[in-house]
């Protein structure tokens, strides 16, 4: 009689940027926060086979032992390959399962949260330790394969799951947030990649340096306001500054009709702030709302507005 042991199961949670994306390409700071309802999860279970790995969402599937075909499934195989390297396993065996909660393409970290997930689950299969200093670093390697120049904000937040100031180059800094910070998730129903965002704006600031470099400062600045706002309880001003960030966000061009609609609905209805998060081109927005009991009312605005998602995080630590 076979005895099959339980999957080893692990996850990951979602993540969404209040303020500073694609500016902290360019080294300002930003700050973001994770979203623990919603979650990427992977399980690993030993096997006879050589270690594979299938995407449900996604629809793909990748083997260690066989390069992958279809171009999209490359980064799969290629979680595979930094997963046996970092174990040192040369014939590294097992089934590994990826199904995941987030939007992709939604500017809420999915690959980030799908190679935290996959590396933990494959840790527990091999029965190994990862130091979170280490899954970091390899889900940053990871997502340089998808997005080319990350920044490392995604796997940082991702990783050590609580909300963080991030500037490139210094130490990571978890942030306090005295007063819980209730804030609306709405999906565009757009995908938009990621890439396709960081090359737009990197379109603009080579084409035309000065004015794309002053507006990164801009944000900058406005990010290095909202860290004691955020920190102090001033919900006000940190709305305040989401909206000028999104002002500066539509002048890099990476804001969209859609996510605009978005923006202003939940503004119309009375939200402190509101802004496109990640990416952007399509994807989510975020709204913070005065006080959690106007979460109806705004949701309900966002969802005439067209949204096709909503999500309620609370950012409390
Ligand atoms: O779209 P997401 O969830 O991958 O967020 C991207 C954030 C950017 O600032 C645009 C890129 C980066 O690497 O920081």
């Amino acid at each position: 009689m076979s005895c099959k042991r339980p999957p080893h199961r692990s996850s990951a949670p979602a993540k969404i940027i209040l303020l500073g994306e694609h500016a902290v390409v360019y080294g300002q700071p930003a700050i973001a926060a994770p979203v623990p309802s919603l979650r990427a999860y992977a399980s690993a279970q030993p096997s006879d086979n050589a270690l594979n790995a299938r995407s449900i969402e996604l629809n793909q599937r990748a083997s260690l032992h066989r390069p992958a075909h279809a171009a999209a499934a490359r980064p799969l195989r290629q979680l595979l390959q930094l997963a046996a390297g970092y174990f040192g396993l040369s014939d590294a065996r097992g089934d590994l399962v990826i199904q995941s909660d987030i939007p992709v393409g939604g500017g809420m970290g999915s690959s980030a949260a799908v190679s935290a997930a996959a590396m933990r689950a494959l840790a527990a299969l091999y029965g190994r330790q990862i130091p979170e200093a280490d899954l970091n670093q390899l889900v940053f390697e990871m997502e340089k394969l998808h997005h080319g120049t990350p920044s490392g904000i995604d796997n940082s937040v991702v990783v050590y799951e609580r909300p963080i100031y991030f500037e490139h180059g210094k130490d990571l800094a978890p942030l306090t947030v005295k007063n819980a910070c209730h804030i609306l998730i709405a999906d565009t129903g757009h995908a938009a990649k990621t890439s396709a965002a960081v090359a737009r704006v990197r379109q603009s600031f080579t084409e035309n340096q000065a004015a794309t470099a002053a507006i990164f400062a801009r944000i900058g600045k406005l990010v290095r306001s909202a860290r004691p706002a955020l920190e102090g309880g001033q919900q006000r001003q940190l709305g305040a500054l989401m909206n000028e960030n999104q002002r500066l966000l539509r002048q890099l061009g990476i804001s969209s009709p859609a996510l605009d609609t978005l923006v202003e609905a939940s503004m119309a209805a009375g939200a402190l702030g509101a802004k496109l998060s990640g990416g952007g081109m399509g994807g989510n927005i975020i709204a913070l709302l005065e006080r959690e009991s106007t979460c109806q009312s705004v949701s309900q605005a966002l969802t005439g507005a067209g949204a096709a998602r909503i999500v309620h995080c609370v950012i409390d630590r």
